[in-house]
């Protein structure tokens, strides 16, 4: 007969690694939502009646809810937001409904944070599925930023650097920034973001994005690669000498997007000769020699505004998560629309938001009941606000 390995088990002498067990879902990690499990009952993913459920649902609400949509959603979960739109247009839009006393965040954590900072302190936001967490954000925590700081303060250079934090981080590492005199940007401001941090000082530490952070500075600033190092949070004094901190402009931190991190210079080639014409359109995120290599680069809104303003018959490959892209191809019928690799790239935890868990979070806010609520503590909130409203009032 056949032997059947079975995969579950595990075999006595070999031990399964924390992180292992995390996205098994067998344990939690609380700081960053990892392997968390829906404390409620869940509706079956087969249930004819989910999107009936979550429109009757949202009804009853009426006014009491305003649901939010990141780009990057499933189609499934985008037909009921309110508002959709990138992480800048999100975070101000979060305050444009004080009478709704819940916010459904349709997005990721560290989204649902920023939302409950710029929010009233009476206004609950929800996640609806809290392993909805950033892989690129928990690059970077709040201890490893703590101590790469006083490795700043060693090599001298610390009070001529202004920190400049990726939207994409933990309330945390946002309350560092605004601690610091610093501002937080997303992929739609970071130019203008850096261009204020380079008035109040000579250098930038940028989190946790180094792609998003080298991109702009040699980009739009016109650094040169040079200007930049990476400081590599598992590196004793990040793998830096003092003297390269002291020569830096950019301070990068080691963080990247697993999902635009797929795209590589082979990709653009090789559509560029499957699609002779084509219009490559990459998001920031991507490596610098992808970025390099494109006709156009911006935030999820520049990518859609973009294709809106696209004449008919052009061909366009976007170099972002694919649901946004599968959407604009549908949306485009009179455009050529490919997603740039050839491997289907899902950001996964963007996924995790779906509609079994939005009709959850909505029935369960409908009969009173609060679940998922993202609540960030008093002293983070009041730091990580000020370096948000620095981002806010960026000319
Ligand atoms: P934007 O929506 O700001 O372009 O960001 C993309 C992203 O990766 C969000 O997680
Ligand atoms: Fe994070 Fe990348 Fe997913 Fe955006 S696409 S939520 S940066 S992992």
């Amino acid at each position: 007969m056949k032997k059947v390995h079975d995969v579950t088990a595990t075999p006595l002498d070999v031990q399964p690694t924390p992180l292992a067990l995390l996205l098994l879902g067998r344990e939690a990690d609380p700081k960053s939502e990892r392997g968390v499990e829906c404390p409620g009952d869940l509706p079956a993913a087969s249930d004819p009646d989910l999107v009936e459920r979550a429109r009757a649902a949202k009804a009853k609400l009426g006014d009491k809810v305003f649901v939010l949509g990141h780009h990057y959603q499933r189609d499934e979960v985008i037909q009921f937001a309110d508002v959709t739109g990138d992480s800048f247009k999100l975070a101000r839009d979060a305050a444009a409904r004080p009478q709704a006393e819940y916010i459904v965040f349709c997005g990721v954590h560290f989204m649902a944070e920023s939302a409950d900072i710029l929010t009233r302190d009476d206004q609950q936001v929800v996640l609806p599925d809290l392993a909805a967490g950033c892989s690129m954000a928990d690059m970077a925590t709040a201890e490893q930023v703590a101590e790469c700081w006083d490795v700043l303060t060693e090599a001298g250079v610390a009070q001529d650097t202004v920190p400049v934090s990726y939207m994409n981080s933990s309330a945390d590492i946002k309350a560092f920034t605004g601690r610091h005199g610093g501002t937080i940007c997303t992929s739609s401001n970071a130019k203008r973001a850096l261009e204020w941090a380079f008035g109040q000082g000579e250098k930038v530490l940028f989190l946790p994005d180094q792609h998003l952070g080298r991109n702009t500075a040699v980009r739009d600033l016109g650094m040169s690669l040079d200007d930049c190092v990476v400081y590599n949070p598992h590196k004793p004094g990040g793998g830096l000498t003092a003297e390269q901190l002291r020569n830096a402009k950019m301070i990068l931190w080691r963080g990247h997007c697993s999902v635009h991190g797929r795209f590589g210079l082979d990709s653009v080639a090789d559509v560029r000769e499957r699609i002779p014409g084509v219009n490559v359109l990459v998001h920031p995120e991507c490596k610098h020699e992808v970025v390099a290599a494109a006709d156009h680069v911006g935030s999820t809104e520049y990518i859609i505004k973009t294709l809106d303003a696209a004449p008919a018959g052009s061909a366009w490959a976007i170099g972002t998560e694919l649901n946004l892209v599968r959407r604009l191809a549908n949306a485009h019928p009179d455009k050529q629309i490919v997603f740039l690799d050839k491997t289907v790239c899902f950001c996964s935890t963007m996924n995790r938001i779906d509609l079994p868990h939005l009709v959850w979070a909505l029935e369960s806010l409908a009969e009173g009941n609060v679940v998922n609520r993202i609540r960030v503590d008093e002293e983070t909130e009041h730091f990580a606000k000020l370096a948000l409203e620095r981002m806010l009032a960026l000319p």
